[in-house]
């Protein structure tokens, strides 16, 4: 018998109620400290009571010391654990799986005069790349106190670790730079940390198919470093690019941007694949399933206008998203869609 959305998917460590995923989205409501504001979590609850299966929690960032995106949550000390397990226990208590996805924007080397300065990866010491390791590290264990069933690394979008394995950023000539394996050594060393560590999460990463800039990471070398990171024993790889949310899609006219390569993943990895990026239509997606090895359907901005749209979708109430893809809840506060009065 075929896949079907509503169905229950056992991954390693993971049960998920359907297979559809809130794809991580950050909402820049945290303090400098990284604590979770009270509207957080009315979000989390939201998205987690419309029926979706499984939550990956916004970027959540490893490091005190990372300045480079606004009112990100933290996992960078022990001190956020409760506040992380009071947002598992909102999204548990809904039957959802939780994901945290944890992140750094970039790195920012501490000066003797007390201030940062953002480093890119060219310039950093072998010590501070292992610095930026044991914080992935240690982060994943703080999740796994707070309650998430698994991580996500998040090496897309060009952030640090996206910036990081890119060739046209990275040019070290030592155990981390130089050619595809050791490039992508960093993704290897935090894997397999978090495997030793913290024994029983689910390890899934988000990585750009393509960098869709000149000299940037392309799609062959990107299926090879996920061919790596499934060798090594990564539970899910979800498929991004840069530009991420691509705007003006329409349900069945340009769904499903990064399809074709998530598709030719899922056929050479033997890791579940996460598809992420314009899905609007119940019938592309089940038209996914049907046709591909792609396991998972990942939604962010439908869940914005709606979060209510995998119930609906359940029931036969909806076959579409309303979601638009303007892109205008990037500016809008705490990334509501700006179309539905939430008040
Ligand atoms: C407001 C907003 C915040 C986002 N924050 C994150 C994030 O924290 N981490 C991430 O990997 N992607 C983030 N994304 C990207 C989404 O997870 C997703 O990859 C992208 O929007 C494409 O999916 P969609 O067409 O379903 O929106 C964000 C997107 C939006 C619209
Ligand atoms: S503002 Fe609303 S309609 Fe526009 S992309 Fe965001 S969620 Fe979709």
């Amino acid at each position: 018998m075929g896949r079907k959305i509503f169905e229950t998917v056992r991954l390693n460590n993971l049960t998920m109620k359907n297979r559809l995923i809130r794809s991580a989205t950050w909402e820049g409501l945290s303090d400098f400290d990284g604590s979770i504001s009270d509207e957080a979590y009315e979000i989390y609850s939201e998205v987690a009571h419309g029926g979706v299966g499984t939550v990956i929690v916004g970027f959540t960032d490893i490091s005190d010391d990372d300045h480079y995106i606004h009112g990100a949550m933290r996992l960078s000390r022990d001190e956020l654990i409760p506040q992380y397990r009071k947002l598992t226990d909102i999204i548990h208590a809904e039957g959802c799986a939780v994901i945290s996805q944890l992140a750094m924007g970039a790195y920012y080397r501490k000066l003797p005069n007390g201030l940062v300065k953002q480093v890119e990866p060219d310039q950093m010491t072998q010590d501070e790349i292992r610095n930026v390791i044991e914080m992935f590290i240690q982060s994943a264990k703080r999740a796994g106190k707070a309650g998430c069933d698994g991580v996500q690394i998040h090496a897309a979008h060009f952030f640090f670790l996206s910036r990081f394995i890119s060739p046209r950023v990275n040019h070290r000539t030592d155990i981390y730079g130089g050619d595809t394996v050791r490039r992508s050594r960093i993704l290897k060393e935090i894997l397999s940390g978090i495997k030793s560590k913290c024994p029983g999460l689910h390890i899934s990463v988000k990585i750009n198919s393509s960098d869709f800039t000149l000299g940037g990471l392309e799609e062959d070398e990107s299926l090879e470093i996920c061919r790596l990171l499934a060798e090594n024993g990564i539970d899910s790889i979800e498929v991004s690019g840069n530009g991420t949310s691509v705007e003006g899609i329409r349900p069945h006219v340009n769904e499903a941007y990064f399809l074709d390569f998530a598709a030719r993943l899922a056929e050479s990895v033997n890791v579940s694949v996460i598809l992420v990026g314009g899905l609007r239509s119940i019938q592309t997606m089940q038209e996914i399933l049907d046709n591909t090895k792609i396991e998972l359907l990942s939604l962010s901005r439908p869940l914005l206008r709606e979060p209510d749209l995998p119930e609906k979708f359940r029931k036969g109430e909806s076959s579409e998203s309303k979601c638009i893809s303007c892109n205008a809840c990037y500016g809008s506060h705490a990334h509501r869609c700006v179309f539905v009065d939430f008040r």
